[in-house]
């Protein structure tokens, strides 16, 4: 599988940055600011072709066509574009991201920014790259010296968990926030050092599948906001280097729910 899993990122990987430079059809989905282009369909229908022409009884769960089911107890989940707003808008933060979930857990991961050449791998218990060098969290203890990254989900201004006011919590303790644009990177970075910690509301399974698996075997912790056991079907997620984990919540917990 991790054959086919390098081929999708780095083919998909290629039609994202030949289209960079050209002009591509981009619509609207539910709301007028959720994207999608046609580099997210071209990008999709390479990394279906290349998993179906190895493993075609396996399931697959893709954005932007959906569940392709073949009662398999293996699912590839695909996001063929994660930062589909910066592709649109010409930022090269962005990428391709591939999880695979084997009888309901994540077993292997891969996130691909072709435009930085950064390929992010890990594989359940073998632990976690970047290109050929292993990764792991930072060391940060401090949530005041750390670096933090969120994102905001297309909802924000009605959104019952009051993502503004989570944000401005953080602001207002003088801690240091980016806001990437790419949930799939911003976990990597993570699971990397660059930041300490990283929340977000209303992400999908696509978004999180292969990130999750790559912060663990990093040594990092992922939990949804209570601190209870992560699943990628869930709405809330924080990931951090495991040490100001608890304290990330607190904040979080400090702000009332509308
Ligand atoms: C989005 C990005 C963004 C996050 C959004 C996601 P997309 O994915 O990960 O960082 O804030 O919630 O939907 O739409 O570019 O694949
Ligand atoms: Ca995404
Ligand atoms: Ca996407």
């Amino acid at each position: 599988m991790k054959n086919t899993l390098y081929k999708s990122l780095e083919e998909s990987g290629k039609i994202l940055k030949e289209y960079m430079d050209k002009d591509f059809a981009v619509e609207s989905k539910d709301i007028i600011s959720n994207l999608v282009t046609e580099v997210d369909k071209r990008s999709e229908a390479r990394i279906i072709e290349i998993i179906k022409a190895q493993f075609p009884k396996h399931n697959i769960l893709s954005e932007e066509i959906g569940a392709i089911d073949k009662d398999s107890d293996t699912k590839w989940i695909i996001d063929p574009i994660d930062g589909t707003i910066n592709y649109a808008h010409g930022i090269q933060i962005c990428c391709v991201s591939i999880g695979i979930e084997k009888a309901g857990e994540i077993v292997m991961g891969g996130i691909f920014n072709p435009f930085s050449g950064e390929l992010f791998f890990a594989e359940k218990g073998k632990g976690s790259f970047l290109n050929d060098r292993k990764i792991k969290v930072s060391n940060e203890t401090i949530i005041d010296k750390s670096l933090l990254v969120t994102g905001f989900p297309y909802n924000t201004g009605n959104n019952p968990n009051n993502p503004v006011e989570v944000f401005a919590a953080f602001v207002n303790k003088d801690i240091p926030i980016r806001r990437l644009g790419s949930a799939a990177l911003d976990i990597c970075w993570t699971a990397c050092g660059r930041f300490d910690g990283f929340w977000e509301y209303n992400l999908n399974p696509w978004d999180v599948a292969a990130g999750c698996l790559i912060l663990n075997e990093a040594g990092g912790k992922v939990t949804d906001f209570d601190g209870k056991e992560y699943s990628i079907y869930g709405k809330e997620i924080l990931a951090t280097n495991g040490q100001i984990h608890d304290e990330m919540m607190r904040v979080i917990h400090g702000v009332k729910k509308k």
